[in-house]
């Protein structure tokens, strides 16, 4: 049996939950033993709830902890460049939420401090793990897909920027960076570059549609890709209920997440592709008496009851008794994020997802404001001497270009 890791936490807040629920499945690999805030309420409800047996206001005892390897940065964009850092200089792994940092600046003050500590940071695009994303990064480096051709990223949700955040950070240009764009749709950028590959342009629109926050609620962009593909993406906060789409389309096929599709025009070819994924994604501990769509709904059904209090003893022997096996709750993205960097350290591997890795996404971000703001398009790389470089400001932000006079400021 390998290593046991200790892991702690730094921030409390609403993302600590997806931390703690991810790492349960791995209990055998890596323990939560300690967890620090600035604010003690939160601090226990968060040791209450995941039974954290070690708690600090003060995020420099648990940095001081021997039993520590791994810790993770949950807190506001803003202060991830100095804890970061300072969990480096401790000689911790790091897993840094996303975005990497606030602005571009900081981010690259971050990748060049990294060179002291190669493959010891990780951040937080735990969504490169899903398994329609894989899937699809598979059949491209086999050669299935074809030259990409067009992709189209859509995400719809519902929810208010001025309390997404516990501490109420979501939408402060110096403290996230931005709104919809920096803090939510940094996935599906990321997600893009990883399947497309490197930006060369972009053209972008965003504004305050609805929200009370200082930044974009709502945007739109046009992305030119190194090897000539176009995607398209847009995202709001304003809509009625949640919708995310994405579609990757090439000469050859298309994949579509994050339910899984996959479309060809010739069928044969289809099935070849089918196969060969079948292969590569065998799916692990799938039911034998639950074969075919029946089976699996009844193991589904069976697995949901079987966690239900009082008829949880019930259920187990019913299960007994019509031998069926019922299908274990799939791995959040979390939870398949954390293993692997577990086997990265396992085997002495640089972390997955670097800071060098998820910088084109910071970057993509950055020239997004910039052509939201200025109204033309930008090109890439984008350097220190672009007017977003060091993050955008309210005032800058208030004097963006106005699409036919119609912004509404607030
Ligand atoms: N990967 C994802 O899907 C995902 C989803 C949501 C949020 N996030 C990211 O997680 C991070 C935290 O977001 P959140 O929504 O949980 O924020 P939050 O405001 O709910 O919680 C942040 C917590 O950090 C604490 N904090 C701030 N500075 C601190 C310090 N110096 N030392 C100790 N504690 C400190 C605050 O008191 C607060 O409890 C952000 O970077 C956010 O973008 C990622």
């Amino acid at each position: 049996m390998g290593k046991v890791y200790g892991l702690g936490i730094i921030g409390t807040g609403v993302i600590f939950d997806s931390h703690a629920n991810g790492l349960e499945p791995l209990k055998s690999r890596v323990r939560l033993i300690a967890a620090a805030d600035l604010d003690p309420k939160r601090l226990k409800r968060a040791s209450d709830r995941y039974f954290v047996p070690h708690t600090y206001t003060d995020h420099r005892a648990l940095l001081g902890r021997d039993d520590i390897d791994i810790v993770t940065i949950a807190t506001p964009p803003s202060t991830h460049e100095v804890l970061v850092l300072e969990a480096l200089q401790a000689g911790k792994y790091v897993i840094c939420e996303k975005p990497l940092a606030h602005t571009l600046e900081s981010a690259d003050r971050i990748i060049a401090e990294m060179a002291n500590y190669p493959g010891k940071v990780a951040v937080g695009f735990q969504q490169r793990f899903m398994p329609s994303v894989q899937k699809a990064v598979w059949l491209r480096d086999h050669g299935f897909l074809g030259d990409w051709q067009y992709g189209l990223f859509r995400r719809l949700s519902h929810f208010s920027g001025s309390s997404a955040s516990g501490t109420g950070w979501w939408g402060k240009w110096d403290v996230s960076g931005g709104g919809v764009v920096m803090t939510q749709f940094i996935h599906e950028l990321d997600l893009m570059i990883h399947l497309f590959g490197p930006v060369v342009e972009v053209m972008a629109m965003a504004d305050t549609l609805h929200q009370d926050i200082e930044s974009e609620d709502t945007f739109g962009a046009t992305i030119r890709f190194a090897n000539g593909a176009i995607a398209t993406c847009c995202s709001t906060i304003n809509a009625p209920s949640s919708l995310v789409m994405y579609e990757a389309v090439g000469a050859q096929a298309s994949v579509h997440m994050p339910t899984w599709g996959l479309r060809c025009a010739d069928g044969h070819r289809l099935r070849e592709m089918n196969a060969a994924l079948a292969d590569a994604f065998p799916e692990s501990g799938t039911p034998k008496a639950s074969s075919g769509a029946v089976g699996r709904f009844k193991a589904k059904v069976l697995w949901k009851l079987q966690g239900a209090g009082a008829a949880k003893k019930v259920m187990r022997k019913a299960v007994g008794l019509v031998g069926i096996r019922p299908a274990p709750p799939e791995p959040s993205n979390h939870t398949r994020f954390f293993q692997a960097i577990l086997d990265a350290i396992d085997s002495g591997e640089p972390l997955p997802v670097s800071p060098q890795s998820a910088r084109p996404a910071m970057e993509l971000c950055t020239a997004i404001y910039a052509s939201a703001l200025s109204g033309q398009p930008v090109l890439f790389p984008l350097d220190s001497s672009n007017a977003c470089y060091k993050g955008v400001t309210t005032d800058g932000y208030r004097q963006r270009h106005s699409y036919a006079g119609q912004s509404n400021l607030v």
